[in-house]
């Protein structure tokens, strides 16, 4: 079983590293394989709309190749379990994650557009379906948007047919930090993120023993 952590800051090593790390530690005292992958010092481009995976020749080629997301999406579906973690930008997730939420659109096309294939709704082209998702979001504000972005990462999830579960808590891992390395004096918030870890290893275990 292989537990993903994806950071969505774009400061190195800040609140949201800690608790995605925090909640892989969990995971991997479950049984789990973990990596993490910080979207901090990445080169990430937007979606630019190009419609070039749309295309019946391409099925799922993005046309931007020169980024650092290629890979990162090689690594989200070796992935059993996928925990996906980002700071409040503005009441949501920062532009690093949505890039990658945007452009993620490639792993439903990957067998021609859903619509080709009618009657299958949520078919194989959907190369992050069943995987599990669990989100983290962390705020310097106290009712910063912690829910608003936690909600945002469930729902790209679920539009990628992803398995998505919450905590012991509520719908995620949500923490209270602003300065670099404050979420370690936010032992609820890091307590939540550890029990998102936990449930994502523990029903990726019940899928994929
Ligand atoms: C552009 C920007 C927008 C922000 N918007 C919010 C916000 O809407 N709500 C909030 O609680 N905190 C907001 N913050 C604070 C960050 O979420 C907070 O400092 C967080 O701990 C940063 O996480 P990091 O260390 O992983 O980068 C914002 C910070 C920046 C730089």
């Amino acid at each position: 079983m292989k537990i993903l952590g994806i950071s969505g800051s774009p400061r190195a090593k800040g609140n949201t590293d800690i608790l995605v790390q925090e909640a892989l530690k969990a995971a991997s005292e479950m049984g789990a394989k973990t990596e993490f992958i910080a979207l901090s010092g990445k080169k990430i481009k937007p979606c630019n709309g190009c419609g070039t995976c749309r295309t019946e020749s391409s099925k799922g080629i993005c046309a931007i190749k020169d980024d650092d997301l290629p890979r990162i999406y090689e690594v989200m579906k070796e992935a059993d379990g996928i925990i996906v973690g980002s700071p409040v930008y503005f009441l949501s997730v920062t532009a690093q994650l949505k890039a990658l939420f945007d452009r993620s659109i490639i792993l439903r096309y990957a067998k021609g557009m859903p619509v080709d294939r009618p009657g299958i709704p949520g078919g194989p082209e959907f190369l992050l379906k069943n995987k599990i998702g669990g989100a983290i979001a962390v705020g310097g504000g106290r009712d910063g948007g912690q829910l608003f972005t936690i909600n945002s990462i469930l729902q790209w999830m679920l539009l990628q047919n992803m398995i998505v579960v919450g905590n012991n808590y509520g719908m995620g891992g949500s923490a209270k930090a602003g300065t670099k390395g404050d979420a370690l004096n936010d032992e609820i918030g890091l307590t939540m993120a550890q029990h998102v870890g936990l449930r994502v290893a523990e029903v990726a275990g019940k899928f994929r023993k």
